[in-house]
C-alpha cells in the first residue's frame, strides 16, 4: 500500500480546548469484562458496549486533530481465553467493522492493522482487508492503527528474524544499523511512536503492548472500565499529557530554556 502523511484538519475545538493534542494516541482498552460483571451480565456483553467506544472516540480523536490512533483489541496472549470468548470477540470484531466502515469514509480516517493477523479466522480476515481496502482511498486525515493478535515480543521476534535473514543474504551490513532502522521491521513502520499511552480499567502494565514504542509515552492509567470511557475520559488523558514536562533524559532547564534565563537572570 502507499503510504499517505495524515493531514489533520485545523479544528477550532482542539486549538481552544488544549495546547497540544499528542500526534499519536495509543490506547490500552481493557475492563470489558468487569463492566459486565458488574452488571450481572456476561463479559462478552461488556465486549459489545466497548465496541461503541471504539466507535465514538475513533471520531472524537479524528475531531480533535490526531494523526494516528492505535487501539489494543486483541493480544496473542488472548488467544489463552476460552474459546467461545474469542469467537464472540471475533464476531463483534466483524461487526464492528462492517458497521464502522461509512463512517470512517466519511470521516477521512484510514484503517490498518497490526499484529499476527494471519492467526485471525479467514471471515475475520476477509473483513478486515475489505474494511481497510475501502478506507484506503483518500488521503487520511487519521490512521486507526488496530492491534489484532498484537504481541510486542512477537513484533520484535519478527523483526530480528528478517534482520537476520537480510544479513545472511548478504543485503545488510549490522553496522550501519541504527535504533530507528530496527523499526523499519515492525508491523507499522510508518506510524511514529505514541507520545501518550492510556490504559483503562485501572491496571499501570503494558501487557505486552508497543514495549518498544512506548519507550518514551506519557502513561494514563485511569480506574475507569472501558465501556464507560466516553469523550470526558479522552479530554481528561489529553489535559493530563498536557500537563507533562517531557525532558527525555534532559534537565528541567534544558527542555525550559526561558525560565532557565528567568532563574538565572534571579540569581546574577
Ligand atoms: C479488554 O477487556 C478486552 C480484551 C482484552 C479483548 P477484558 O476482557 O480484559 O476485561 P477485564 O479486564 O476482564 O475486565
Ligand atoms: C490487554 O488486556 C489486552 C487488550 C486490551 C487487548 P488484558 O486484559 O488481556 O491484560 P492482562 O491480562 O490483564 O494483563
Ligand atoms: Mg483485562
Amino acid at each position: 500500500m502507499h503510504w499517505i502523511a495524515p493531514t489533520p484538519d485545523p479544528d477550532a475545538d482542539r486549538i481552544t480546548r488544549f495546547p497540544t493534542v499528542p500526534k499519536h494516541i495509543a490506547i490500552i482498552m481493557d475492563g470489558n469484562g468487569r463492566w459486565a460483571k458488574q452488571r450481572g451480565q456476561q463479559r462478552i456483553a461488556g465486549h459489545w458496549e466497548g465496541a461503541n467506544r471504539v466507535d465514538d472516540i475513533t471520531t472524537e480523536c479524528a475531531k480533535l486533530g490526531v494523526s494516528y490512533l492505535t487501539l489494543y483489541a486483541f493480544s496473542t496472549e488472548n488467544w489463552n481465553r476460552p474459546a467461545a470468548e474469542i469467537s464472540m470477540l471475533m464476531q463483534i470484531l466483524i461487526h464492528y467493522l462492517k458497521t464502522m466502515e461509512k463512517k470512517l469514509v466519511q470521516n477521512r480516517i484510514r484503517l490498518i492493522a497490526q499484529g499476527s493477523v494471519e492467526r485471525l479466522p479467514l471471515n475475520a480476515r476477509k473483513q478486515l482487508d475489505r474494511t481497510q481496502e475501502k478506507t484506503a482511498d483518500y488521503a487520511p486525515r487519521m490512521y486507526l492503527n488496530l492491534s489484532l493478535s498484537y504481541g510486542s515480543r512477537q513484533e520484535l521476534l519478527d523483526a530480528t528474524k528478517q534482520i537476520a535473514r537480510k544479513y545472511a543474504d548478504g543485503e545488510l551490513s549490522l553496522d550501519s544499523l541504527g535504533e530507528n532502522d530496527l523499526k523499519n521491521y515492525f508491523y507499522q513502520p510508518h506510524v511514529p511512536d505514541p507520545e501518550l499511552l492510556i490504559r483503562s480499567g485501572g491496571e499501570s502494565r503494558l501487557s505486552n503492548f508497543l514495549l518498544w514504542q512506548a519507550a518514551y509515552a506519557e502513561f494514563f492509567v485511569t480506574e475507569t472500565l472501558w465501556p464507560d470511557f466516553r469523550e470526558a475520559s479522552l479530554h481528561e488523558a489529553i489535559n493530563y499529557y498536557t500537563g507533562r514536562e517531557r525532558r527525555f533524559g534532559k534537565t528541567s532547564e534544558q527542555v525550559r530554556p526561558s525560565e532557565n534565563s528567568f532563574a538565572e537572570e534571579s540569581n546574577s
